[in-house]
């Protein structure tokens, strides 16, 4: 299933499911790295691994639309069948996202339906839970919503702040991400069309 990995930064959990493509058995050929931030390290990452690249900037073009037609090109002129998002901090319209509908995946860090949108580390923190975690769901025009594929739980520690809780979020995040990308990819590749 030839993926692509659309990304805003560090790329650590682009850098998980790249780990895992190394298995020739796991379903997800990751086949192209998005960035709308031309010095997102997850960049560095994807070229180390021989991957194509490219950069869309959301500032070069004029209003959501534009930007999404211009990923949807990329993504169709390289046979793109998954679309997996790992920190792509930008907000995609419902037409693109009706699009891309079953085929696109998301992390997200809090167990979802708590703590949409941005913050969720922080919106966990504040609401006092005790614990939280990360969820991988299939991408619905309605901002981190969607069917759920998977989850991982972590405590949430007193004394925890946003950067310690985050790092643990992030610790599960890449185990789930492959687990799940591997898991979607396998069913697409036996049930898909
Ligand atoms: C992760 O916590 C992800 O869930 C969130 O942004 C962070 C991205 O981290 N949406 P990275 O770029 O994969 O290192």
């Amino acid at each position: 299933v030839k993926t692509a990995v659309l990304i805003s930064g560090s790329g650590s959990n682009l850098q998980a499911l790249i780990d895992a493509a190394k298995d020739d058995a796991w379903p997800a050929g990751i086949a192209l790295v998005i960035s709308n931030k031309a010095d997102a390290y997850g960049l560095t990452r994807a070229e180390r691994a021989g991957i194509a690249t490219m950069v869309i900037d959301h500032r070069d073009y004029d209003g959501r639309e534009a930007f999404d037609t211009a990923i949807d090109d990329a993504l169709q002129d390289h046979a793109i069948e998954l679309v997996c998002l790992a920190g792509f901090m930008r907000i995609l319209t419902a037409d693109f996202t009706t699009n891309w509908k079953g085929r696109m995946l998301n992390i997200h860090p809090s167990l979802l339906p708590s703590f949409r949108g941005i913050n969720a580390q922080k919106q966990a923190l504040d609401a006092g839970v005790k614990i939280s975690g990360c969820t991988v769901h299939l991408v619905t025009p309605d901002l981190d919503d969607g069917p759920i594929i998977g989850q991982s739980a972590v405590p949430v520690k007193d004394g925890d702040t946003v950067e310690t809780l985050s790092q643990r979020i992030l610790a599960a995040e890449h185990v789930l991400y492959p687990e799940c990308v591997g898991k979607y990819a396998g069913w697409m590749r036996e049930y898909g069309g």
